[in-house]
């Protein structure tokens, strides 16, 4: 998803600074990159379609003068990838430059009332309309935040937009409009960028913005507005103890590997807080739920899969996956009771499914909590109590440290919350938490026993297009996720579904060597041998990620069991991911896919 970011600095040049943002922006996926400084009343304005490296080489971007400046990484929505399309824009006068990231749905008619007005749009580019629509305001108001209060009325969308003007050279401005938006404040210079992570290398001081709000930067101030009356709002700025090196791949070829590897820390982090207070105001509001919504996208939802499993067995918390899109259409005529919660699992906290629902869901009385990864997120701000899962700054676009540490913060939630209730012995909470502080060593384990094993399983299926992947109970979420991790980084079907399913169509596809993954908790051999066996005697390739289980592994190929460490019911969902995350790493690398920046995908995802 497209990143923007502006630096206003008292002197020196900022064009390294802005690189550094832009570099670590590149996470989110983009096809474009342009920076726009100004120096001694000229706008300098060079961007082009490619890498960051090759267009920083191409136009020489490192060399940019000026200390003030702003910059894009476009992911395509509207117009195609191309120089033109790229971002920033001028405005008609160019005396203006300015560049967003979202959506502009209103594009086609925002652009005829603007040429209605007089404006030349040249590009396809919804990010073009922005700069248009702040330059009419301005251009009567001579105000940069009534120019920007009058543009935004020209458009519908979700986005957020930054510019600066030729006639206030030491200000740049910025507007948060449902895209995220954060402010850095440096020792003379203040930042703005698409997210917290992307500024660390400069500042860990940061002010989070709100939807609605115009902030102007100067290199020694930073003020916020209100963009429905232009009134100033004071908020205190925020110290973050996340850190850049979270953000480098060290010793690793791909930020994919070090973050399973950081999968042992990342637990290790939140067992930490397993009878912290941090968690009491969640596990209230959610042991008082009638009822509970977990709400998610991609691999969040996947985790609210296995946490409804965990709510729903250990808590007596009535709980029920939603996919973040669905949720609007599917509950618009139900009437929340007073204590219904709806818990929105995001580790971006910022996508924009998942904002919709807090949008529709709020006014109508629902509860809302969050489960978030970054600091200062919007559904943080949002959220009546949040927890944050402390996995740490995920860079490779597919989930995975993030993922497990939802999964694991649910089952600390549903242990606090069952045990609180009663629902769960003394023993049982008190054994519990022995297996949740044992699990980083598991974790680690697991990824040693099954690495191998994984890089030759991933050899041997590097032909194939399609598999499917079953799981049953706690291991259905599991399967999903398993599947999810393979589909996006392979370019291959991989269909997951709950094993009792398989034979009610899926069936059919099963030939000789057709391989289908049983994903297995310790509990639930009965279920799943039958399962596997309809497989096993129509020539197919089963293939089993669990514990060892007696006499199920006499149904698959010696090679075929990966068997993940003993544990119990309820940890061992945890542990078998990794065998699937490495998989998916090792058919990628197969395959010749960079697995971190896969094709057409981003990290952060404020579209609709
Ligand atoms: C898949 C993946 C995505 C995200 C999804 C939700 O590997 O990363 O499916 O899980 O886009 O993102 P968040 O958790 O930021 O709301």
């Amino acid at each position: 998803m497209c990143g923007i970011f502006g630096i206003v600095a008292k002197e020196g040049n900022i064009a390294q600074k802005l690189l550094i943002i832009a570099r670590r922006l590149q996470y989110r996926g983009y096809d474009s990159l342009g920076l726009a400084t100004y120096l001694n009343g000229k706008i300098d304005l060079r961007k082009d379609m490619g890498t960051v490296e090759s267009v920083v080489e191409s136009l020489k971007l490192d060399k940019m003068k000026g200390n003030i400046g702003i910059g894009q990484l476009r992911w395509s929505t509207f117009g195609r990838p191309s120089t033109l399309n790229a971002q920033p824009h001028f405005d008609c006068d160019k005396d203006m430059v300015g560049a967003h990231n979202g959506n502009i749905v209103s594009f086609y008619q925002s652009k005829e009332n603007l040429e209605k007005y007089g404006h030349t749009i040249i590009s396809q580019n919804d990010g073009e309309i922005c700069v248009h629509a702040v330059e009419e305001h301005y251009d009567t108001e001579k105000d940069m935040v009534k120019g920007i209060i009058g543009g935004i009325k020209e458009m519908e969308g979700s986005f957020a937009f930054v510019c600066f003007h030729k006639d206030t050279p030491e200000k740049i401005y910025a507007v948060k409009m449902g895209s995220s938006l954060v402010v850095g404040i440096g020792e003379d210079e203040h930042y703005v960028a698409s997210d917290l992570p992307s500024i660390l290398p400069l500042t860990n001081k940061y002010v989070p913005l709100n939807d609605g709000e115009i902030i102007e930067l100067t290199a020694d101030s930073y003020r916020i507005f209100s963009a429905k009356d232009g009134k100033e709002i004071v908020r205190e700025p925020r110290v973050t103890d996340l850190s850049a090196e979270d953000a480098v791949k060290g010793e690793y070829d791909y930020f994919l590997t070090k973050e399973i590897h950081e999968q042992v820390e990342a637990t290790e982090q939140l067992a930490f807080g397993l009878e912290s207070d941090i968690l009491d105001d969640l596990v209230d509001k959610l042991a008082e739920a009638e009822m509970a919504f977990l709400v998610g996208c991609g691999s969040s939802l996947n985790a609210c899969n296995v946490g409804s499993y965990y709510l729903n067995n250990l808590a007596g918390v009535m709980s029920i996956p939603v996919i973040g899109g669905r949720f609007f259409e599917e509950f618009k005529n139900y009437k929340p009771s007073k204590n219904t919660v709806i818990l929105c699992v995001s580790q971006s906290g910022e996508t924009k499914d998942i904002i919709n629902t807090i949008n529709f869901a709020k006014p109508e009385g629902y509860h809302i909590l969050g489960m978030i990864n970054v600091p200062g997120s919007t559904v943080e701000r949002m959220s009546e109590a949040y927890a944050y899962i402390g996995a740490g700054i995920e860079r490779s676009v597919p989930a995975t440290k993030t993922y497990t540490n939802q999964v694991v913060l649910f089952l600390i939630l549903a242990a606090r919350i069952g045990y609180k209730k009663g629902i769960i012995s003394d023993k049982e909470f008190v054994s519990l938490k022995e297996e949740i502080h044992n699990l980083p060593k598991l974790v680690e384990k697991t990824i040693k026993d099954c690495n191998q094993k994984a890089k030759q399983l991933a050899m041997e299926l590097s032909e194939i297009d399609a598999m499917s992947l079953l799981g049953y109970g706690v291991t259905h979420g599991v399967a999903l996720e398993g599947a999810l991790k393979i589909r996006e980084i392979n370019y291959i079907s991989a269909e997951a579904m709950y094993s009792s399913e398989f034979k009610h169509g899926p069936l059919s596809i099963v030939e000789d060597g057709y391989p289908v993954i049983y994903v297995v908790a310790p509990k639930d051999k009965y279920y799943v041998t039958s399962h596997l066996s309809e497989v096993e005697c129509r020539d197919g390739r089963p293939i089993v990620i669990g514990e060892h289980i007696k006499g199920l592994d006499k149904h698959v190929k010696p090679g075929d069991y990966f068997e993940i460490p003993k544990s119990s019911q309820l940890i061992s969902p945890i542990l078998a991911v990794i065998p699937l995350q490495l998989l998916a790493l090792y058919m990628s690398i197969e395959r010749g896919i960079d697995p971190d920046y896969p094709r057409n995908l981003s990290k952060t995802l404020t579209v609709d």
